[in-house]
């Protein structure tokens, strides 16, 4: 037997913790990738999940600021070897665990193959630790992006029910079946003020992506816009409303049972 075999095995018999990536991205902006990644994290921990939240968006990091957690050791302070990979990981008051990045490093927005390499090697030692690590990766095309994305098990993209945000998500997929297979991709529409419409829409696209890309697109959840989620980025305290029963996480905890 080979050790793939003896994998399977283990696996099959569900001795073995196989720890399961899912990425957050959007082709548009600003569109709440970061507020749905942490509820999602926040949600997959209530349901006694180990789960990691390892911030993608590598030169403008914001996954600390919006929790409020001070200013500590980072994946850029990793790199550079300055610290362990045992004192970048924070708990945070959600329940999961935080892998910080760096804002404003420009050296790590533009990653080189090699220097990207040394994040697949960190994600490899950490993921005996976790269920689940979910990757809130910046908005865009770019490089470091698709890096996240393809190492992916499940591509969750998020979008608004208008057509920019849309038509970026559409070519947020374009770009990435260009680079390498996606067969399935899921969707999130988030902040709908009206599910029947939003409907519609996805149904067409999801026609589209089929007929053009070949990828099965599903949608994942409807995320309502809610006032305590925008108050609470603007100055309140965002994880208590992640704490709490607003309309945004009981959406986000449908989706954390169905993942
Ligand atoms: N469902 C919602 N209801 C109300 N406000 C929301 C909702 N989702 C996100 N927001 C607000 O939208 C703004 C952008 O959200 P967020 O930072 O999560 O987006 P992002 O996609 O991560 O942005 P970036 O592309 O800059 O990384 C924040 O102020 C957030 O509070
Ligand atoms: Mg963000």
């Amino acid at each position: 037997m080979n050790s793939d075999q003896a994998a399977n095995l283990r696996r099959i018999a569900g001795k073995q913790n196989k720890c399961r990536y899912l990425s957050v991205s959007s082709g548009k902006g600003g569109v709440g990738k970061t507020t749905f990644a942490v509820c999602l994290a926040s949600e997959l921990s209530k349901l006694g999940r180990k789960v990691l939240l390892f911030d993608a968006d590598l030169g403008l990091a914001n996954v600390d600021v919006l929790l409020r957690i001070p200013p500590g050791a980072n994946i850029r302070d990793y790199l550079a070897g300055d610290a362990a990979l045992k004192d970048i990981a924070v708990k945070t008051s959600l329940g999961f665990y935080l892998f910080p990045a760096s804002s404003g490093a420009l050296e790590l927005a533009e990653l080189s193959e090699e220097e990207f390499d040394k994040i697949r090697t960190i994600l490899k030692e950490l993921e005996s630790g976790y269920d689940y690590i979910i990757f809130d990766t910046g908005a865009g095309i770019n490089a470091n992006v698709h890096r996240f994305t393809r190492l992916a098990d499940k591509m969750i993209l998020i979008t608004l029910p208008e057509p920019a945000a849309i038509s970026d998500a559409y070519a947020f997929l374009k770009t990435a079946v260009r680079q390498y297979e996606v067969n399935r991709a899921y969707l999130v529409f988030n902040r709908v003020e009206e599910e029947v419409s939003s409907l519609r829409v996805f149904e067409n696209l999801k026609r589209v992506v089929k007929r053009f890309l070949g990828t099965d697109l599903l949608l994942l959840g409807m995320l309502r816009e809610d006032g305590m989620v925008k108050r609470s980025a603007r100055g309140g305290d965002p994880a208590a409303v992640f704490k709490g029963d607003s309309v945004f996480t009981e959406s986000v905890r449908r989706i954390a049972a169905g993942i």
